[in-house]
């Protein structure tokens, strides 16, 4: 989407500095809050947009976690060559796995640092940066900035960022919560289908009255997950792994997934080349994950060789022999794909709802040769599909003509929000 910037832009961004605070308390936007009282964090996911290139590692840094966790979460493919230098283009949709304790009552995550750069602002940091996971207001709560428009440079900041847990269930079976930040785009019926659940079920994880969600709602998508059954010893204890991901487990040695079109975990040995303990199930000459079948007039007599989590060092393996009715299909890993090159956002885990014109548009900020290069000072991350928070919105609504399918709802917010803004003017 071409965005025109208007000269007098400078000027309302001055003003626009000075009254983003007042204004964000009054559109704030949806959020899932989980309360909670246990001390237990579980595992989740957050839905993020990237603002701009940047390579595994950068993105990974920015959540900070292990980039081998941020490819598994996305079915990447760990071997491809180079893969933590690969540079992912703007405007991919990855899913980024966080741990979520349980803080000051509620699920959300606190592990998150962002280190300050020039030009940073709290909004670009919100709104551009994270993507719309965290608001500037959140920002400035979390790290008690007394003054919004002075960010040292180098300052750390905590980067809350939402999550759910929900006892890891729905609907009575495993799941792993993504938040997800509404786009100008997005239906509800749309994300429900892209992640394979059902309005009815994002209303009521969500608490929701009606369909009517507006972008910059965060909205924890439930999907469907395969859980382990080690046992409480195992340092891999609890793995649980969501459809259209895959984990490593065992010092790199063993790789899990749900098998395709089962709810079951199925775990092989990794790809990866490294130096692993014996993966041979005991008493048998079946390694980790293959299986024999025979068919007697009994029904069907399975011997597999099932991963048990890793204990000390060692990978624990379990031969289990079952009688089935009917032979299963054997199992399968679902196919990792190639870090992406081209995003039309959503790629990874389409069938999306039909491309539009503004999921490939979107402000791009100049990038230089060597990293990272923030948005220039006084310019706002407003106007992109990443912006998504109620205040980022706003400005684009009232300064830059958006041909956005509005609902009436935000047509009214704007004309809210402008009229607001009007009234600051003149007050000044
Ligand atoms: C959480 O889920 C487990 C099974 O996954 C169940 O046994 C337990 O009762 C649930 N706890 C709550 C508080 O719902
Ligand atoms: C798991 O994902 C595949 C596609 O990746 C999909 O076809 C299948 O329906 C999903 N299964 C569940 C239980 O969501
Ligand atoms: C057993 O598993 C190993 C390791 O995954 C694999 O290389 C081999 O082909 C499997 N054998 C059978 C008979 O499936
Ligand atoms: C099933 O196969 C295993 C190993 O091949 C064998 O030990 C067991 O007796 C068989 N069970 C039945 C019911 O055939
Ligand atoms: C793991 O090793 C420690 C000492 O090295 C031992 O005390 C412990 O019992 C072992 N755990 C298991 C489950 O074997």
């Amino acid at each position: 989407m071409p965005n025109p910037k208007p000269s007098s832009h400078s000027l309302f961004s001055t003003l626009f500095l000075l009254i983003t605070f007042s204004i964000s308390t009054l559109v704030s936007s949806k959020s899932t809050i989980e309360p909670c009282s246990n001390a237990d964090s579980c595992n989740a996911m957050v839905g993020y947009t990237l603002y701009t290139d940047l390579k595994v590692s950068e993105v990974a840094a920015l959540f900070g976690i292990d980039p081998i966790s941020l490819l598994t979460a996305n079915n990447i493919d760990i071997s491809y060559p180079d893969v933590e230098n690969h540079i992912l283009p703007s405007q991919l949709f990855v899913k980024v796995p966080i741990t979520c304790p349980c803080v000051d009552g509620i699920r959300k995550s606190v592990s998150t640092h962002y280190k300050a750069r020039p030009s940073d602002t709290l909004s670009s940091i919100a709104d551009s940066i994270y993507g719309g996971l965290v608001s500037a207001d959140q920002l400035r709560e979390a790290n008690s900035v007394s003054d919004p428009s002075v960010l040292d440079v180098g300052q750390n900041l905590v980067v809350p960022l939402p999550c759910t847990c929900f006892n890891n269930s729905d609907n009575g079976l495993p799941a792993i919560y993504l938040s997800y930040v509404v786009q100008p785009v997005d239906t509800l019926a749309g994300i429900a289908a892209r992640y394979h659940t059902t309005i009815t079920d994002l209303m009521n994880v969500n608490a929701m009255g009606s369909t009517a969600i507006s972008p910059g709602d965060i909205l924890a998508v439930p999907l469907s997950a395969c859980t382990s059954n080690f046992p409480r010893y195992a340092s891999d204890y609890g793995l649980i792994v969501p459809n259209g991901s895959y984990a490593i487990t065992a010092s790199h040695c063993v790789q899990c997934s749900c098998s395709a079109g089962s709810r079951n975990l199925y775990c092989t040995p990794a790809s990866l080349a490294v130096s692993c303990s014996s993966m041979q199930c005991r008493g048998s000459n079946l390694m980790l994950g293959n299986l024999t079948m025979q068919q007697s007039s009994a029904g069907c007599n399975v011997t597999s060789c099932n991963y048990d989590g890793y204990v000390n060092g060692t990978i624990n393996t379990m031969l289990s022999v079952s009688l089935q009715p009917r032979c299963p299909g054997a199992p399968q890993l679902p196919t990792v794909i190639p870090p992406p090159t081209t995003a039309t956002r959503q790629s990874i885990y389409a069938p999306a709802p039909a491309p539009s014109p503004m999921e490939s548009g979107g402000l791009h900020w100049p990038k230089s040769q060597g990293g990272i290069m923030l948005p220039p000072l006084g310019s706002f991350p407003a106007s992109g599909p990443a912006a998504s928070t109620a205040a980022g919105s706003v400005t684009s609504g009232c300064f830059v003509i958006k041909p956005l399918a509005a609902s009436q709802l935000t047509v009214a917010l704007y004309g809210l929000v402008c009229l607001c803004l009007t009234a600051g003017f003149r007050l000044l």
